[in-house]
């Protein structure tokens, strides 16, 4: 089980260990607070039925990989997979067209409830995305809705007259709103002889979350997928649900490079009526003890992401993936993101998800290799709030760049004509395992190209080698799993007198952890604070061999993360 070339800091991590790995908190909620989410992106997870593309079976076949209860597997407590219901395949999943069934390409129903019954066995908690601000244009309630202004369902999205129209008789669109990706965000339908409204694609049409039926039809979902046994919910592009019920045109602001950023958005997202729906769709959600929310916060800052968290229910904003590779900025952006959410809020931490550029490749430094991917996992895994992990994110994997013939994601492909956009593919190439064809991924050619690091970066090769950032990973997250300073603790940043070096403690009822992390080429030696317990600081986790010495000064090498404990 734990490998024989295990070293002194290994030692020394092991005897941190508990006897026995921690289980989720006794309160059901504060599970939520200490665990680490993993997110798979199925389709790049790993593929068993020969298509190229990931499926269920091939998440359930590395449920041991991410928990099997031993500090040789990742240790993660809860798996967050994206969209895996029937869809268009117009954004990747994001466009649904059936939320209570699974999309053949990745399974039926029972390898869902096998999925989710062997995830339980080992303690990981199944969350789901659910895509509740627009459906598919071809969902049957869209297509009902477009039929005619009459039917059952003609007010189940954003329909709107045209606001005039032009000398040539074409239709003025109701307002100024544009599409995040790209181009108008009202589409002419000419059945209806209205517009109608997608903050995304025109293949995304966005539902009318201020008609009851919907209201009750999405609440409806909600509750079937519960029955069903998963354990919380990711709402996609959260705060956009609800638009002002006027449509008032945004007001225009200077700078941006995309149309998109060029308004205020005041009207098409953060309304009101948010939080009451919100307070409905808990209430649903509480009927069955521990069950969590997460609502993707889009565009949006870190107050108005603290100002939506409500017990249970947790915020992404990207707040840390906007920050450059440096000491102060990490600093400066805790010390906002504390403040707005305050000792009692419970903020989430998030270096890299399916749409942004992967953080290994942001922070890429050649010449250091992974030295600063290692540094970024000690924050990720000890700042206060939940962790999101990424798939590969623990190998350190790249981003992958996509030639124009092979790209995927819809809004790069049009981006050529309407917008600048990153190919977010780039951030989506399948999970290298091993050995053996396409890295173990697949037998077919993946739907994305693999990294072209594959055959030395991969699972099987990072877990032999004691130095990987995956074996550093390992050690990080069960050493979390084992100090409640570390997960649950408070947040104290401790200034540590030098600029290239960001420091906080962290402290939980009897105990505490000091987190040091050197963002610089240069060794620094500096100076620790008193620890609470008066007993001096004893390093039980760094990114360097062999461990630092005690005592209150550290001689910090060039790109080394240390946690001290003073017990
Ligand atoms: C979210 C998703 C993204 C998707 C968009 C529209 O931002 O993370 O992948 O394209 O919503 O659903």
């Amino acid at each position: 089980m734990i490998s024989s070339q295990m070293g002194d800091r290994d030692q020394a991590i092991m005897d941190a260990l508990p006897e026995a790995p921690v289980t989720p908190a006794a309160d059901a909620l504060e599970g939520w607070r200490s665990g680490v989410v993993y997110q798979v992106y199925p389709r790049s997870f790993s593929d068993t039925d020969g298509d190229g593309v990931g499926d269920l079976a091939g998440i359930l076949d590395h449920l041991d990989y991410l928990n099997d209860g031993s500090p040789d597997s990742l240790g993660i407590d809860a798996i967050w997979l994206s969209p895996i219901y029937p869809s268009a395949g117009f954004d990747s999943g994001y466009d649904v067209s059936d939320y209570s069934a699974i999309d053949r390409i990745f399974g039926t129903l029972s390898d869902f409830e096998r999925l989710v019954a062997e995830a339980h066995r080992r303690g990981i908690r199944v969350i789901l995305d659910l895509v509740l601000n627009h459906t598919s244009h071809l969902h049957p309630w869209f297509v009902e809705s477009r039929a005619s202004r009459t039917g059952l369902r003609s007010d189940w999205y954003i329909w709107r007259d045209p606001a005039g129209y032009s000398p040539a008789g074409r239709p003025r669109r109701p307002n100024n709103w544009v599409s995040f990706f790209g181009g108008p965000a009202w589409t002419w339908d000419a059945t209806r002889e209205q517009f109608y409204l997608h903050t995304f694609l025109p293949q995304q049409p966005d539902l009318n979350w201020r008609n009851p039926a919907v209201r009750a039809a999405v609440l409806e979902i909600i509750r079937t997928w519960l029955d069903r046994g998963v354990d919380g919910f990711r709402f996609d592009v959260f705060n956009a649900f609800f638009k002002h019920a006027d449509l008032p045109s945004n007001p225009y602001r200077l700078g941006g490079r995309r149309a998109y950023s060029r308004q205020v958005h005041l009207y098409d997202k953060n309304q009101p009526e948010l939080v009451e729906l919100l307070a409905e769709i808990r209430q649903i959600v509480d009927e069955l003890p521990g069950r969590m929310t997460v609502g993707e916060l889009f565009e949006g800052s870190v107050r108005q992401a603290a100002a939506y968290t409500a017990p249970g229910h947790l915020i992404f904003d990207f707040s840390l993936i906007r920050q450059p590779w440096s000491a102060r900025a990490f600093a400066r952006a805790i010390a906002e993101r504390e403040a707005a959410f305050g000792p009692g809020g419970w903020p989430t931490i998030v270096l890299s998800n399916h749409d942004q550029s992967r953080s290994a490749s942001r922070y890429d430094d050649g010449p250091h290799g992974d030295a600063r991917v290692k540094v970024a996992a000690t924050l990720l895994l000890t700042l206060r709030g939940t962790p999101f992990l990424y798939y590969g994110e623990e190998i350190g994997l790249r981003d992958v760049a996509v030639p124009w013939a092979e790209i995927q994601d819809p809004a790069a492909r049009r981006s050529r004509f309407l917008s600048s956009w990153w190919n977010r593919d780039q951030a989506r190439a399948p999970m290298p395992w091993g050995l053996g064809p396409n890295a173990g991924f697949s037998t077919a050619r993946p739907w994305l190209r693999m990294s072209p690091e594959s055959a030395t970066r991969n699972v099987a090769s990072q877990t032999a080698d004691p130095r990987s950032v995956l074996s550093y990973y390992r050690r990080l997250i069960w050493l979390r799993r084992s100090r409640s300073a570390l997960s649950v603790g408070s947040y104290e940043a401790v200034g540590i007198g030098d600029a290239s070096v960001f420091a906080y403690l962290r402290r939980a009822a009897d105990q505490a952890a000091l987190v040091v992390l050197g963002f610089g080429r240069r060794a620094v030696t500096v100076a620790l604070p008193e620890s609470p317990s008066g007993r001096p600081w004893r390093a039980i986790l760094s990114t360097h061999d062999p461990l630092p010495p005690a005592g209150d000064r550290l001689e910090l090498r060039p790109l080394e993360a240390v946690i001290f404990v003073d017990d």
